[in-house]
């Protein structure tokens, strides 16, 4: 039977809030003294809040093509880029970075608890995700744990995901070339789509060409993902998005879709999937699900 895509997202998205609402519990783990109430709470509510969960899914995709898309491994490696995801997305709303009060369709953390309680959820979410990936409890070689550690350390820091939100925060306001905004958007917003790209072949046992195929692909729908999110901040609204909109031109942030308008960023968008699709082809059928990913991150109304 042919489903379609959101029925896949969605089963894929139930699969992992299971695995996080699992990871998110009040009991402590070996090694761990305790789980503090309040700061436990606040972790849950940046994570267990909805959102697309649209990069485990392509960590579970990529993992199918090997094979490994039902594995515990490909959930719980799934479940914990979800973690630093919502750390970025914590921190991002905080009145230092982006100050916004909505979420999700709800109170960002900062809101709903404070500022301390978001800045510790997310430091809290970001080492978890460490712990999850590395743990026994993944069961993979533990060479192939430790690839997957140290990716995502480097998908999320300087060189990554911080160092692109570094970056974004300083261009507010200033001029950036066309190329200074795509190497922003690489690494604010690619380079944790990449990793789930990549990480799917990992765990699936995948011959490093294929894997830097996947990366290839990742980096692709990465940025048509920053370019759909900042076109979507021009013309779509808050009740839609479930977060504030209107706000990039007025922060004076530098984005392509600011500088080129709303057909030019449509072309762009069509393009990048077309990319997407052709570098997915010698994986034939089997990517499938892969492509329509593509489709959905360009086409997505929120
Ligand atoms: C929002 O990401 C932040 C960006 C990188 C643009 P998503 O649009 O994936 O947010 P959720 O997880 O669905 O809420
Ligand atoms: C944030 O980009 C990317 C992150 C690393 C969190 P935005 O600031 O545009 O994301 P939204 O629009 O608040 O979701
Ligand atoms: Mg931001
Ligand atoms: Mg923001
Ligand atoms: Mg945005």
């Amino acid at each position: 039977m042919i489903l379609p895509f959101e029925v896949k997202l969605a089963a894929g998205a139930s699969l992992v809030e299971n695995t996080l609402r699992d990871l998110l519990d009040a009991r402590p783990l070996e090694g761990e003294l305790y789980r503090p109430e309040r700061l436990l709470r606040a972790m849950r509510h940046g994570v267990l809040n909805g959102g697309k969960r649209l990069r485990p899914f392509l960590i579970l995709e990529t993992a199918a093509l090997f094979d490994a898309s039902d594995d515990v491994a490909a959930l719980r490696v799934a479940a914990a880029l979800e973690c630093v995801h919502c750390y970025s997305l914590v921190h991002d709303d905080l009145p230092a970075m982006d100050d916004d009060d909505l979420r999700r369709g709800q109170p960002t953390v900062h809101r709903a608890f404070d500022e301390a309680a978001a800045i510790l959820a997310g430091d809290s979410l970001l080492t978890y995700a460490f712990d999850i990936v590395s743990a026994p409890e993944t069961p993979l070689p533990a060479e192939a744990r430790l690839a997957l550690v140290n990716r995502l350390a480097r998908a999320s820091g300087i060189g990554g995901m911080a160092g692109g939100q570094a970056l974004d925060l300083a261009a507010e306001g200033s001029r950036l070339s066309e190329e200074e905004i795509l190497r922003l958007q690489a690494m604010k917003t690619g380079a944790l789509i990449r990793y789930a790209c990549e990480a799917g072949g990992v765990i699936g046992g995948a011959q490093p060409a294929d894997i830097e195929r996947l990366g290839e692909f990742g980096a692709a729908i990465g940025l048509a993902f920053q370019l759909a999110d900042d076109l979507l901040d021009l013309t779509s609204s808050s009740e839609t998005m479930g977060k504030a909109t209107g706000k990039d031109a007025a922060a004076g942030k530098a984005t392509l879709a600011g500088l080129h308008g709303v057909d030019w960023t449509r072309r762009q968008l069509n393009g990048l999937v077309a990319q997407a699709e052709d570098i997915l082809e010698p994986f034939g059928e089997r990517a499938e699900t892969l492509r329509q990913t593509a489709r959905f991150v360009a086409d997505r109304q929120k």
